[in-house]
């Protein structure tokens, strides 16, 4: 479904960034192919709900009860589902976010492993010359964390970094999330507005 979008949720810390992307997309009627690794489950249960399903199974239900996730617009392959058509070229969605992105991520997708279906489908997505949009969060950064950024800016892909700014005077967490989501959204060119915009606040 090339109008569609994938999102890969990974083991980075921000996963109420990638969970409020899905239910933004969700909530309007845009199709995502939904990829979660293992770490992110870890992390998911850690920062969001110490619930949150472990089991493949349990996770649209979870997700529809406990975080307003339309589940009507989401696919969710398993890390090894080959045949999802995120894996290729002739079927994947052309525009791809990993957010939150872990540094093991970034640096496999730097390095073209395609070891599970995340890398690969970020892969395919640099290789068919879509739109990549990495949300790493690491701090600090090493020199290889930034080497690694540098190659897949240099690929092609969008380096926007979960760092939220403070300018636009956010009064709750969810007002930062929603302050790094609108730019994500911005650049998939998904005209929503969650969060203010410089020069309409004084
Ligand atoms: C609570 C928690 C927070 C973490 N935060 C980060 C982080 O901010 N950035 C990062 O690169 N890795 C972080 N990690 C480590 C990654 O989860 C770990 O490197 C994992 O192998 C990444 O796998 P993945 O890329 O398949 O999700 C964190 C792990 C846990 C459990």
């Amino acid at each position: 479904m090339q109008n569609a979008i994938t999102l890969a949720i990974t083991g980075a810390s921000g996963a109420q960034y990638g969970l409020r992307l899905l239910q933004v997309l969700s909530q309007h009627s845009l199709p995502v192919y939904c990829l979660l690794s293992d770490a992110a489950r870890v992390v998911l249960r850690a920062e969001v709900n110490p619930d949150f399903p472990l089991d493949h199974a349990a996770l649209p239900e979870f997700l529809q009860q406990h975080s307003d996730v339309d589940i009507r617009h989401v696919i969710f392959p398993t890390q090894h589902d080959w045949f999802s058509c995120v894996a290729s070229g002739s079927a994947a969605p052309r525009q791809m976010v990993i957010c939150p992105c872990s540094m093991g991520t970034l640096a496999a997708v730097a390095h073209g492993l395609s070891d599970n279906l995340i890398e690969r489908a970020a892969d395919v997505v640099l290789k068919e010359r879509g739109t990549l949009i990495l949300v790493p969060r690491e701090a600090p950064l090493s020199q290889i964390h930034l080497q690694n950024m540098l190659t897949l800016a240099q690929a092609g892909a969008v380096i926007l970094p979960a760092a939220p700014g403070f300018y636009l005077q956010p009064q709750s967490i969810d007002d930062l999330v929603d302050t790094l989501v609108q730019r994500i959204l911005d650049q998939l060119g998904i005209a929503v507005t969650l969060a203010a915009r410089w020069g309409a606040v004084r």
